[in-house]
């Protein structure tokens, strides 16, 4: 990747996921749906958050064999949404965010709950995280704002590392999987660094897992929303390909 991209890019990313409130953060850049937010008033805000983090746990989970002994992460955990019910079905979850001022309100959104770990990260890498350490890690509404697709390759390479042989993944990205554009596009066409992720086709999806030793279980599209959801697996044997 180009070193003065990645310097922009890290930089516009940390200062655009930089809310000023808990309740910014909550419905001003996780939750986000304008007409939504003025139609509601507090209560019933914070009840469909509720909601919809539940129903979000569950797709995460969807699949997945996770118990009381598993460790898991969270790449781009905002302030601990889906960490907070995660944290009652398994031994630790660890987040990371590229946002400081997230994590800092992930501590205040999950003070209390003692088996978690959070990290501010420079949306690369997780250099405080052990490898083949974790079991399960997933990542919601993250992936899709990775405006490089070096970026992506980085964090796939990384999620590689920390996962133990046979551990899995689940990410939700972007689901325009047959536009041939966009591996770095919406920022070149002038859309915003910091928000508008790389489209990759499912093909290059395959390729970024398969070397970083991984490989796909299973695609699924959401067509009302757009997004494509990957399963996938660290090889039980790192060095043999499939
Ligand atoms: C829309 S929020 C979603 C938060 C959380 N995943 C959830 O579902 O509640 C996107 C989060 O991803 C983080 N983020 C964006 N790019 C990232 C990157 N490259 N590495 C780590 N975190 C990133 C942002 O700081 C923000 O907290």
């Amino acid at each position: 990747m180009n070193k003065n991209d990645f310097t922009e890019w890290l930089k516009k990313t940390k200062d655009f996921w930089s809310p000023t409130t808990l309740l910014d953060a909550k419905f001003g850049l996780i939750y986000v749906d304008t007409f939504t937010r003025k139609i509601l008033d507090e209560e019933e805000l914070e009840k469909l958050w509720d909601n919809t983090t539940e129903r979000d746990t569950e797709k995460i989970l969807n699949g997945m064999s996770i118990s009381k002994t598993s460790t898991v992460m969270d790449v781009g955990c905002g302030i601990g949404r889906i960490m907070k019910p995660m944290s009652q079905k398994v031994k630790k979850v660890v987040g990371v965010d590229v946002s400081g001022k997230m994590i800092g309100f992930a501590k205040e959104y999950l003070k209390g709950i003692n088996n978690i770990e959070l990290f501010v990260n420079d949306g690369n890498s997780f250099p405080e995280i052990q490898s083949e350490s974790i079991d399960f890690v997933y990542s919601m509404t993250t992936f899709q704002h990775m405006s490089l697709k070096g970026v992506i390759e980085n964090n796939i390479k990384e999620i590689s590392r920390v996962l133990k042989p046979g551990g899995k993944l689940k990410v939700q990205t972007r689901g325009y999987v047959s536009v041939p554009h966009g591996l770095d596009a919406d920022w070149k066409r002038g859309d915003d660094i910091s928000f508008a992720g790389a489209i990759l086709d499912t093909g290059l999806w395959d390729t970024i897992l398969e070397s970083s030793h991984m490989k796909i279980l299973r695609m699924t599209l959401n067509t009302n929303v757009n997004w494509l959801w990957i399963m996938a697996e660290k090889n039980g044997n790192k060095y043999v390909k499939r």
